[in-house]
């Protein structure tokens, strides 16, 4: 039997498995069993107001989880699925409350990746997945980060190499009239809007969210992280650490580069490795400094603010 015919013998029987995709690692279950879903939020101990995503194999297996497909819908899904984008319309009733977090929506998406298509079409279910470790915390790119942090509460971690977009996926909801983002991610506004024009972009973020998944604070290091603001010289402070696109100024202990080249796509791939890594160096403080905020950028830089938020006392 291969691994992946165990695992989706697993998924079957309601357990858990983390499973690559191109954009981070998941933590899946069926999602059509709400026992298992209820087992997400366990291991990865996350409020039950915060919904997660459905990962299909094709837009076949999504048509019966929601009503219909709009227009501007399809013509996204066509262009960039499989790939890191995520849709949110109306659900049928198909899909168990607990997956949306009791919402009357659902979001939807096909990931690019050859194991985790062939979980899911080998286990014949969609598989509810959010990122692959406990909640708050930095999103897992390797199969290792997911067995340090959430090893021993899953069933099973396929090991599919590192991901090759490294932030999650670009979520766009056609809930009301006009499509809005809800997320930046792996696939930029820029390339949706050439598709379907103006895109709303969702600023509703606060400590209390109405559309969950919105938290100001996510993503986070245990270090803490200061953004540097833009033209501002970096006060360091102790043993620090320089996140940022190239090079730092001197009077830094650890320096972690995104991309050399200034590669917004190479940075993206290696954001969250780097996070972890510099979490790991016992530093007083992680100094990070925004990318350009286009392209990719949009999606580092929306990490990157909510890694460094902290909450008001
Ligand atoms: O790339 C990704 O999207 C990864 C991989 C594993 O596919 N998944 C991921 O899941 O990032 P998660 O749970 O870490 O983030 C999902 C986000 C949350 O912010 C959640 O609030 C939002 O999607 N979301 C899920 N269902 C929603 C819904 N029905 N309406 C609005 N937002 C929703
Ligand atoms: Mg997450």
């Amino acid at each position: 039997m291969s691994d992946i015919q165990k695992a989706a013998g697993i998924i079957q029987e309601g357990g858990l498995v983390a499973f690559p995709t191109e954009t981070v690692y998941g933590l899946g279950a069926d999602a059509l069993n709400p026992y298992a879903v209820a087992a997400i939020f366990e291991a990865k101990n996350r409020p039950t107001f915060d919904p997660l995503i459905v990962h299909v194999a094709d837009i076949r297996q999504a048509e019966i989880l929601v009503h219909r497909f709009p227009e501007k819908a399809l013509k996204l899904i066509e262009k960039f699925w499989p790939g890191p984008l995520t849709i949110v319309l109306p659900k049928s009733s198909l899909v168990p409350d607990i997956v949306t977090s009791s919402l009357p929506n659902v979001a939807i998406r096909v990931p690019n990746h050859p194991m985790a298509l062939e979980l899911i079409r080998e286990s014949g279910r969609p598989i509810a997945a959010p990122s692959a470790n406990p909640f708050g915390q930095v999103s897992p790119t390797t199969a290792e980060h997911v067995r340090k942090s959430l090893g021993n509460k899953v069933n099973m971690v396929l090991d599919g190499g590192p991901c090759q977009v490294g932030v999650e996926s670009t979520i766009i909801s056609f809930v009301e009239k006009e499509p809005v983002l809800l997320r930046p991610g792996g696939l930029s506004l820029e390339e949706i809007e050439f598709i379907i024009g103006k895109v709303l972009v969702f600023k509703g973020s606060s400590d209390k969210p109405m559309a969950p998944g919105q938290l100001l604070q996510h993503y986070s290091p245990r270090t803490p992280l200061r953004l540097i603001p833009t033209g501002e010289i970096p006060a360091t402070q102790g043993k620090s650490g320089w996140l940022g696109l190239q090079n730092p100024p001197s009077g830094f202990a650890v320096v972690e580069v995104l991309s050399q080249k200034g590669d917004l796509k190479e940075a993206a791939a290696n954001f969250f490795a780097a996070m972890r890594r510099l979490d790991e160096k016992n530093l007083d403080l992680i100094l990070a400094q925004p990318v350009p905020d286009q392209g990719l950028g949009r999606a580092i830089n929306d990490r990157l603010y909510r890694a460094s938020y902290k909450p008001q006392k």
